[in-house]
């Protein structure tokens, strides 16, 4: 069986196609991705009438690349991202989805964004044991619990209660003039800087934060704060130790609550997913720690950890497997989708 996945939630149009192998395998056949990044740069984030237009210029082409990789006329299925994401950005992957399934005579598979992040650790990695994800990107942060990839609903263990996690590296990284997407170069900036030169807020880290949230809002507050202190002092912006002492707070708050949601279910793994897991200090802390309390972590390489059509034909082939019924042609699409 050979599954094409369709991403447009974004600012990344990705077609990703993969092949079953069985077991909770799949092999990677192809993977393209057109990226508008570059567009909205200017704009200090994502425009998205610009996305939406971005995604109606490159659907067509970026397919037929990915059929051309694959070296296939037509996939077995099409498996499309419906949820969440920008309302328009969503429209154009899902129309395209829904017409191509229609003229090709193959079934369509309305699929969850988020699932996605966590089912292309599989490409990879193999089959998924019982794990905890941690999605950590622009829009989203969330800890999950998932039992059985494709047979077993995905549970939410906590998300964040105001900003993303990668969210708050944007904009602290506008707040340092360091460009959009603002994350890479924060991470590059914090090499130079001393990680507990400053050290700020670890938001809902205390004891009676049972339920696995997060807050980022008051970090992002604490830096902004610092910053006009030291402007309104006449004295240097010493940035290096502020993205670095911002970074280890992320990275702390995200690897601690991680490993302890994974010990309170009591799995044995824990999977990263989402763009900002390209950041250094969260790999190598989730190390460190998955190390000390006995968990196995896995870790997409950073082009899967990113929006792509992969994971969506990841998830898609692991549904199909687990026996979900094919999508209705009159599925709408829902910006809001929970997990
Ligand atoms: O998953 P993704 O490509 O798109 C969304 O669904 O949001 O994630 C993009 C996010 C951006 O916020 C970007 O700044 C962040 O991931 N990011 C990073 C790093 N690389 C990307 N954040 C921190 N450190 C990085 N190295
Ligand atoms: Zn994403």
């Amino acid at each position: 069986m050979i599954v094409m996945g369709i991403e447009s939630s974004c600012d990344e149009t990705g077609v990703g196609i993969v092949r079953w192998l069985g077991d909770g395998r799949c092999e990677l056949l192809a993977d393209e991705v057109a990226s508008s990044v570059d567009q909205h740069a200017r704009y200090g984030g994502v425009v998205p009438e610009i996305a939406s237009r971005a995604h109606l210029e490159a659907m067509v082409p970026t397919m037929t690349r990915a059929l051309t990789a694959a070296g296939i006329d037509k996939p077995d299925a099409i498996a499309v991202t419906i949820g969440p994401g920008l309302a328009g950005a969503l429209l154009v992957g899902v129309a395209a989805a829904k017409a191509y399934a229609a003229a090709w005579g193959v079934p369509f598979y309305a699929i969850n964004h988020l699932g996605g992040h966590v089912a292309v650790d599989t490409i990879e990695h193999g089959p998924m044991p019982p794990c905890v994800a941690l999605l950590v990107s622009g829009g989203h942060t969330h800890l999950l619990h998932v039992e059985g990839l494709g047979r077993k609903p995905i549970v939410e263990l906590g998300t964040t209660v105001d900003d993303a996690a990668g969210e708050a590296f944007d904009k602290v990284a506008r707040l340092l003039d360091l460009g959009f997407p603002g994350g890479p170069a924060l991470d590059r900036l914090a090499q130079r800087g001393e990680r507990d030169a400053i050290v700020f807020p670890r938001g809902m880290t205390g004891p009676r934060d049972a339920r696995h949230d997060f807050s980022f809002s008051g970090l992002k507050t604490a830096v902004a704060r610092f910053v006009e202190a030291k402007q309104a002092a006449g004295e240097p912006i010493p940035v290096a130790d502020i993205a670095a002492g911002f970074q280890e707070s992320v990275a702390d708050v995200l690897t601690m609550k991680a490993v302890r949601a994974a010990q309170d279910v009591g799995v044995g793994t824990l999977v990263l997913g989402g763009g900002a897991t390209a950041n250094s200090r969260i790999r190598s802390l989730a190390e460190e720690r998955c190390g000390a309390a006995g968990l196995t972590l896995r870790v997409p390489s950073p082009r899967l950890c990113t929006d792509n059509g992969v994971m969506i034909a990841a998830l898609g082939a692991h549904l199909i497997a687990g026996g979900a019924q094919p999508s209705r042609l009159t599925s709408a699409t829902d910006p809001g989708l929970p997990v």
